[in-house]
């Protein structure tokens, strides 16, 4: 974004933002609410990323994977993000509510994929951190529906799951922010904006392919990866994806 544009976004953003949101929401406390609910998703993901082997080991049954370890783990790595423990006290605050919410959220699915995941005699289960991060933010938008509302999606040339697509203004962000080559890899980005006609603020984090994840995403585009589904031809390092976050007004 060049410097009047930028310029232009930061005053609107100012300007809307006292009037469009819950009066227990300040500019920092937003953005702030955004980068961390993110981030716990993001940490809960990564409990699924590295439990991968496990998960699709054919000899092991019970897989240690509980909900509560889970839990544990998230805040674990958390922890090893941000240095400071995961707050989940109650403090009555919007915000609060939305982070009990999402724990609750890894609950309830990891809940439901018990039966899956301890399967003795089955290899690839196809309960990939994707799959896992999806059914999260659905339990967590249901629970929190016209206040919060959490979605990974990606650029939409590289969408698998059509439940991913990124909305107008998702894919407006990825294709014109997040690609161009001179965008600081790794920052979010975050805009008052309307949803559907409701004063709304957006907070979007880009991600990017690792090593591990070109087994499937990555090269040669087209052939079958061991999902079943067709490789991307993606690069190391490009981005592949975005978590997307709504707070309603
Ligand atoms: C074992 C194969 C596999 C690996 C490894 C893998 N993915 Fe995926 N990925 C998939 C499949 C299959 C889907 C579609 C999931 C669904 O149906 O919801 C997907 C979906 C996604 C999505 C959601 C958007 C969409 O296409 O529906 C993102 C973002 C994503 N992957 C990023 C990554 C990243 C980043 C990594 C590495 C950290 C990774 N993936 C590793 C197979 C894989």
């Amino acid at each position: 974004m060049n410097a009047a544009l930028r310029m232009a976004t930061i005053t609107l953003v100012l300007l809307t933002l006292p009037a469009g949101l819950p009066a227990a929401f300040a500019a920092d406390d937003v953005e702030a609410t955004g980068k961390d609910l993110t981030l716990i998703f993001r940490s809960a993901r990564k409990v699924i990323s590295d439990g991968q082997d496990l998960i699709n080991d054919a000899s092991k049954g019970d897989k240690g994977l509980s909900s509560a370890a889970v839990i544990e783990k998230t805040k674990a790595n958390y922890k090893a993000v941000t240095g400071t423990d995961l707050n989940l006290t109650d403090d009555g605050s919007p915000t609060a509510k939305a982070r009990s919410a999402l724990i609750n959220a890894v609950q309830v699915t990891m809940d439901e994929a018990q039966a899956l995941i301890n399967e003795p005699g089955k290899g690839f289960k196809g309960f990939l951190p994707a799959v896992f991060g999806g059914r999260v933010a659905n339990n967590f938008s249901a629970a929190m529906a016209g206040t919060f509302a959490i979605k990974l999606t990606a650029p939409k040339a590289y969408v698998r799951n059509r439940a991913n697509r990124p909305d107008e203004w998702e894919d407006k962000v990825i294709e014109s922010m997040f690609k161009l080559p001179g965008y600081e890899k790794g920052k979010a980005y975050a805009e008052t904006v309307p949803v559907k006609g409701r004063a709304a603020y957006r907070y979007i984090l880009p991600e990017y392919y690792g090593a591990s994840c070109l087994a499937c995403h990555g090269d040669p585009k087209g052939e079958v990866d061991i999902t079943g589904g067709k490789k991307e031809g993606a690069k190391l390092d490009e981005l592949g994806g975005a978590i997307s976050l709504i707070i309603y007004q």
